[in-house]
């Protein structure tokens, strides 16, 4: 059932707390290319895993409540955080599809390493307590437990733009360490800014398959979407917006980074 004002034409609203969620867009334009994307980068107020779960959870429905009002058919929270913190506030509230990244997450950690796999978990300080992905993961089946490692400082090293290369080098090796003995199956990259981080951590850890919860979400979203006949016309050309409640400049330079593109528009919000 098509909701009122929502065709399958609609925009399918993404956010994270920053860049990271440019990650999940990133799969998105590949599976989906003709899906229309309103984004909404919470620059001004990051970073989000390291705030109480309450105020993630109010950001989170002021976001979704930002995107349902500019059309959104669906809304993906492209960040772990606010996956553990709000999905079902925003489950409650949204009446079209609502996916986060943490079971897509742990659904491809399982079949990378299997019930029987060793995984290991890197996400923010927040993700990590909520416990979130050792509940999905027990509910998927795996017998081991989850090796955690909270990794504050990636946030802020990916927002950067990774421009100092032995702070990166250096914050990798000192939060892989726990990962390496006894040595690890696959290592969930639990928080959307990680996959930004993909060369640095596949030297560290060879061998060890690194998973990107984004191309499960693709995925999953691509088939909620079939399921209630809201894909986009394979005739309708994508438009794609940002919205920024930071600085709109650096987040340009961003999205150049991880889409390859800036000459998408980027409005600043004040909230
Ligand atoms: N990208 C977000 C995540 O997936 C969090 C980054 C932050 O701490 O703001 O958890």
């Amino acid at each position: 059932m098509v909701e009122q004002g929502i065709s399958a034409n609609s925009p399918i609203g993404v956010f994270d707390s920053g860049t990271g969620g440019l990650t999940v867009v990133r799969q998105l334009r590949r599976l989906l290319p003709n899906e229309s994307v309103l984004y909404f980068a919470d620059t001004g107020r990051l970073p989000y895993g390291t705030k109480p779960q309450s105020q993630v959870r109010e950001f989170s429905l002021e976001i979704a409540g930002f995107l349902q009002n500019r059309g959104a058919k669906a809304i993906i929270i492209a960040c772990n955080t606010a996956t553990a913190a709000a999905l079902s506030a925003i489950e409650e509230r949204f009446p079209g599809p609502v996916i986060g990244v943490i079971r897509p997450g742990a659904q491809s950690a399982i079949a990378a390493a299997g019930v029987d796999g060793r995984i290991g978990l890197i996400a923010t300080d927040g993700t990590v307590s909520s416990g979130v992905y050792d509940r999905e993961l027990a509910d998927l089946g795996l017998r081991n437990e989850l090796v955690k490692q909270g990794c504050p400082d990636f946030v802020t090293l990916v927002e950067s733009g990774l421009k100092d290369k032995a702070a990166v080098q250096d914050a990798v090796k000192r939060y892989t360490e726990i990962f390496r003995n006894p040595p690890i199956d696959a290592l969930i990259l639990g928080c959307t800014h990680f996959p930004l981080l993909n060369e640095y951590l596949a030297q560290e850890l060879p061998g060890v398959k690194l998973i990107d919860p984004a191309i499960q979400t693709a995925d999953n979203l691509k088939q909620m979407l079939e399921e209630r006949g809201l894909l986009a016309d394979l005739a309708s050309e994508a438009e794609y917006r940002f919205f920024c409640s930071g600085d709109a400049g650096t987040f340009k330079k961003n999205l150049l980074r991880v889409l390859g593109r800036d000459d998408y528009p980027v409005e600043h919000v004040a909230w």
